[in-house]
């Protein structure tokens, strides 16, 4: 069985609901299990860490990566993981009567060692209240609580990018990093974008953050990272051009996200964002914007929007980190299951 060492020990019973959650040690040592269970995948060392426990999966939307990776992390520690849907349970809603919170959290204490809970735009009425319903299940629960993404924050996802940038070279302090609003089809979450600010400011990444005007990302989220940036003596610069933030990056994350203005009358105007998105056909990641880079790696948390968010040229490119940071999903995810559910 593995030996987990002090800092690492020092993370169990914790919940995970943004990797503001982790102190940089904690994230070092979260991410050096992770290249290790990486490395070591079906080690007899991992093998029984978490055996006979369970992980219970709260699915408000749907998922690829994320339901995969967490059961198959569970089933790689031993243990098991179960896949819920608010509709096969009976839960209290402004509408109808049902199981609070409170005692959804506590019974579901009773069966598992850990509930992962997705929340995300179209199944809150404003943003925020993703995030206050997670934090719910956190006060109530007697074991860990995880966020599987909601409204505002992705930690799972910012794990696994900066596991795949530590991978491509070696210490990323110092790296600069170009975060790019695109346009697309989809009105994707402000979740996977702030994570990532935050967790790369903290670990010492400069920052250009490129978007149209009427796409500002949470006030609080840009603070932070721009204290992050200070405190390790990094830039932090925000740019409304297209092409500005791509001169000399190390690492080009192009992805859309919705404005701030997408709610009306506690309502996601999806199809009005998209329409307004598709607008900004300049705004893609392509060959041509890639060339002003310093050979910028790529990298996106998945689904891609292939042809409105980046081509398919660098998607598929050889400085595509896509699908290795989509595998580092599971060796992060294993890491923090078994040093918090261990
Ligand atoms: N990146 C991510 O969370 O992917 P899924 O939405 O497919 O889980």
């Amino acid at each position: 069985m593995f030996q987990f060492n002090t800092i690492q020990k020092g993370l169990k019973g914790r919940n995970i609901i943004s990797t503001e959650d982790l102190s940089i040690p904690e994230i070092k040592e979260v991410l050096s299990l992770a290249k290790d269970m990486k490395r070591n995948r079906f080690s007899s060392k991992f093998t029984d860490v978490l055996k006979h426990k369970t992980f219970l999966m709260f699915f408000y939307n749907p998922s690829v990566r994320t339901r995969q990776s967490f059961e198959a992390a569970m089933t790689e520690l031993g243990g098991h993981a179960q896949f819920l849907e608010p509709k096969s349970m009976r839960l209290k809603t402004e509408k109808s009567a049902g199981e609070t919170i409170e005692d959804s959290a506590k019974v579901m204490s009773r069966y598992a060692a850990g509930i992962g809970i997705r929340i995300l735009e179209d199944k809150i009425t404003k943003y925020g209240e993703g995030d206050w319903l997670i934090r719910e299940y956190a006060k109530f629960a007697d074991v860990p609580v995880f966020s599987m993404a909601h409204d505002k924050f992705h930690p799972f996802q910012g794990l696994a990018d900066i596991m795949g940038l530590q991978e491509y070279f070696d210490e990323v302090k110092g790296k600069k990093l170009l975060m790019t609003w695109a346009h697309g089809a989809l009105a994707r979450s402000w979740c996977s974008i702030q994570e990532n600010l935050l967790i790369s400011s903290r670990l010492g990444m400069s920052i250009n953050l490129a978007h149209p005007e009427g796409y500002e990302l949470d006030k609080e989220v840009i603070e932070k990272t721009k204290k992050y940036c200070e405190e390790n003596g990094q830039e932090f610069k925000i740019t409304n051009e297209v092409e500005k933030g791509y001169n000399n990056v190390n690492v080009v994350y192009s992805r859309n996200w919705m404005s701030p203005n997408a709610y009306k009358n506690g309502i996601l105007q999806k199809e009005l964002e998209i329409k307004k998105s598709m607008k900004y056909t300049k705004w893609i990641c392509d060959s041509r914007k890639m060339k002003y880079t310093d050979n910028a790696v790529f990298i996106h948390p998945m689904p891609v929007d292939r042809g409105n968010e980046v081509s398919d040229e660098v998607a598929s490119g050889k400085n595509s980190l896509i699908y290795e940071i989509a595998e580092n999903r599971l060796h992060v995810q294993k890491a923090l299951l078994a040093l918090t559910m261990c």
